[in-house]
């Protein structure tokens, strides 16, 4: 067998690195300490120091110090970070590549370890620390102190979940914002350029504007939502990807109904950034903090312990009684202790929100035995890419010390597409996790869907039931479950947990007692304001419930004044009307709002926003165009034909014709009263009204 001859790692690569990881973790050092440190004189010091400053990796500063002998400091760059990373990158690559070389001169094989993709494999199991792309704690403040003058960008909540896992390890092996040619191998065969395995487009999407103003080679700031700064990035690629092909890629189609499809085209930047990313501090979180753990702080737990196999349990629902039994039965399959890794960044629209799950894992937690299982929060932004996700589901568990991951049935499934079929099939992301296993270093324990047969009073897999014509197999669906909460009706307690139930409970009331929306739509003059108007008068007959009425023309006057009628502004009008009927509906209020909204993306923005609260129920006022212009109460129909008032709706610009609403109202030929009396069937036959 041929020997691989390695090219050795050079002096000065040697001492660079080692420069710049004495400068990352004591800037503050005298050039004697420094010296000291490296082991070298003060005259060859000196000589490195100027190198990676005409370099860029270094920067110096005056110290105002006193003693002349402590002028300077000495700070790592943005680019410096970086270049530490992948200098320590290489040199542990080549030495996995000596490694190899050496097993294949003694044993005529080469020793199966691939440097580059598992360059930490051979050296350490799940326990050993992952690389992390923070700098050190005294550097960090210096960068930060420094990236105040770089542009910055404003993370998107996404992007916040994807570079507090970039920067702990979560994401290893990616170092930064996928570059473009990482990204086109990972949207077309799920590898990085350099051949990771990766499903996952991780991407810094931007828009035209900023893109505008970042150069190739730039360093740009990011930060979080209150303006903290928490990592640079230096931008070495920008391109405008084709989203389509991406959805076709990486969700199976490209198709809106699908969560992450439709936050591809309409909610990220239409321009992609890449490049390395040096991370110089988490982003906060004040909720649920003892719970929360980077890759690192699991590991060591772990190793504390001495738990060297570790099955995780990947969720975004509450825990009931089937998926306890699942999860008892994958550690005992895989022999292996539990980690209940529930996912508390974002999730799918409408799912329940991660506080009240985390109030309901902790009231189950005590039917697990401390001393196998543990429970820890991951914030991830969850993409529901069925199979492509949960090998990156499996991917981010490897590098939090685990073995083995749970996979069950229409794992990380989106729900049903817009011919209304399921995206993928049930089994397919077993199928797909099952390929890939081996080469990602952790194995699945696959489970199929698990039923309660109420004989034996246990679940058991629905495929392992042999008797199954002998017994009664009952089961209670996410969407059956979410009916008998929203109507007050019993959860029984073979289904689950009274804790869990009733911290669902107090979260999501009965519907009679929720608050809800009532979202008008037509063109001008179609009637929405009187309908609305009546309809507030009967609800507010009825009692119960504050109700609001946000009105085309009141909304214009009081919260949208300086708006006019461009698809931005218009726009921008529908989705402040979304806040505030958000907010009403959240504090158990009635919003009735009546704006043209001529767009259905932005209704469905606004729809996916007060879902999270209660229910959206939106009412389409189908009067024809024709009829609006021959009332013309207004007299605007008339200025429009004559081309006085521009972008008119119907006339001049475009109304999408709400395609699936709640109710359609035809107004023609029937009286206000008759259509606001439709729509309070409607909300009673919805169980938001009681009879
Ligand atoms: S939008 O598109 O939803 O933001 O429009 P909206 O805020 O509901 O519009 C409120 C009223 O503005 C008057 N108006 C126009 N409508 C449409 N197109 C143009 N260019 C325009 N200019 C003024 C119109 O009277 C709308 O009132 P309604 O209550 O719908 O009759």
């Amino acid at each position: 067998m041929a020997v691989q001859t390695i090219a050795p790692i050079s002096d000065e690569e040697v001492a660079l690195f080692r420069l710049l990881r004495q400068v990352n973790v004591a800037p503050e050092a005298s050039q004697r300490a420094t010296a000291v440190a490296l082991g070298v004189s003060l005259g060859r010091l000196n000589a490195l120091l100027k190198s990676a400053v005409a370099a860029g990796f270094i920067q110096i500063s005056d110290r105002a110090s006193a003693d002349r002998r402590q002028r300077f400091s000495y700070v790592l760059t943005h680019r410096g970070a970086a270049e530490m990373v992948r200098l320590r990158d290489q040199f542990l690559a080549r030495k996995f590549a000596e490694y190899d070389a050496l097993h294949a001169e003694l044993t005529g094989t080469t020793s199966g370890y691939i440097p580059t993709t598992h360059r930490t494999q051979m050296m350490q199991n799940n326990l050993a620390p992952i690389p992390e792309l923070y700098v050190s704690f005294e550097s960090a403040q210096k960068m930060k102190h420094e990236a105040g003058n770089l542009t910055s960008h404003d993370l998107t909540p996404r992007q916040i979940c994807d570079l507090e896992l970039l920067m702990n390890g979560g994401f290893n092996p990616l170092k930064g914002f996928l570059s473009e040619a990482d990204y086109n191998g990972v949207v077309e065969n799920m590898r990085t350029a350099d051949g990771h395995l990766w499903p996952i487009p991780i991407t810094l999407d931007v828009t035209d504007a900023f893109a505008d103003t970042i150069e190739l080679g730039q360093d740009i700031a990011l930060r979080d939502q209150e303006g903290v700064i928490l990592a640079t990035m230096t931008v070495t690629d920008k391109w405008v990807p084709n989203k389509a092909r991406e959805a076709e890629m990486v969700f199976g189609a490209d198709d809106s109904a699908h969560p992450a499809v439709n936050y591809l085209h309409n909610t990220a930047g239409n321009v992609y950034l890449g490049g390395p990313v040096t991370g110089i501090q988490q982003p906060v979180h004040y909720d649920f903090r003892a719970r929360r753990d980077t890759p690192n702080e699991l590991r060591a737990y772990f190793r504390k312990l001495g738990w060297r196999k570790v099955v995780a349990f990947q969720t975004r629902n509450p825990l009931h009684r089937a998926h306890q039994e699942l999860t008892f039965r994958a550690a005992k399959e895989a022999q292996a202790n539990l980690l209940i890794h529930p996912v508390v960044g974002l999730t799918k629209p409408g799912d329940v929100d991660h506080f009240t799950r985390v109030r309901c894992y902790e009231a189950v937690l005590d039917q697990y035995q401390p001393s196998t299982t543990t429970m820890s929060l991951l914030n991830l932004a969850m993409r529901m890419a069925g199979p492509r996700e949960a090998v990156w589901h499996g991917l981010i568990r490897k590098n939090h010390g685990c073995t083995h991951f749970i996979v069950g049935r229409d794992h990380a499934g989106p729900g049903k597409n817009s011919a209304g079929d399921d995206f993928y099939g049930p089994y397919d992301a077993q199928d797909l996790f099952r390929e890939h296993q081996e080469e990602m270093g952790i194995e699945m324990v696959d489970f199929k869907h698990m039923v309660y047969v109420q004989e034996r009073a246990q679940y058991e897999p629905a495929d392992e039931i042999e008797d199954r014509d002998n017994v009664t197999i009952l089961n209670i669906s996410g969407t059956e479950l979410r009916r008998r909460l929203q109507e007050g009706l019993e959860i029984p307690e073979w289904f689950s947990f009274p804790q869990v139930v009733e911290e669902l409970r107090r979260t999501k009331p009965a519907r009679s007692k929720q608050g809800f929306t009532v979202f008008f739509t037509g063109f001008s003059g179609s009637g929405k304001s009187t309908i609305a108007n009546a309809l507030m008068v009967k609800l507010m007959e009825m009692g119960g419930r504050p109700v609001t009425l946000l009105d085309g023309d009141i909304v214009r006057k009081n919260l949208s004044s300086e708006l006019g009628f461009s698809k931005e502004h218009r726009d921008l009008n529908i989705r402040r009307i979304g806040y505030v009927a958000s907010e009403i509906t959240k504090n158990g209020g009635i919003a009735i709002c009546a704006p043209i909204a001529p767009y259905a993306t932005t209704r469905r923005a606004v729809r996916e926003e007060i879902e999270d609260f209660g229910a959206f129920i939106e009412v389409h006022v189908a009067t024809s165009i024709e009829e609006c212009e021959r009332r013309d109460r207004k007299g605007l129909y008339k200025l429009a034909r004559e081309g006085k008032i521009k972008e008119f709706t119907g006339i001049s610009d475009p109304y999408d014709v709400p395609k699936d609403p709640e109710l359609r109202l035809d107004t023609e030929g029937q009286d206000v009263d008759n259509c606001a009396h439709q729509v309070i069937l409607k909300l009673e036959s919805m169980g938001l009204i009681s009879g």
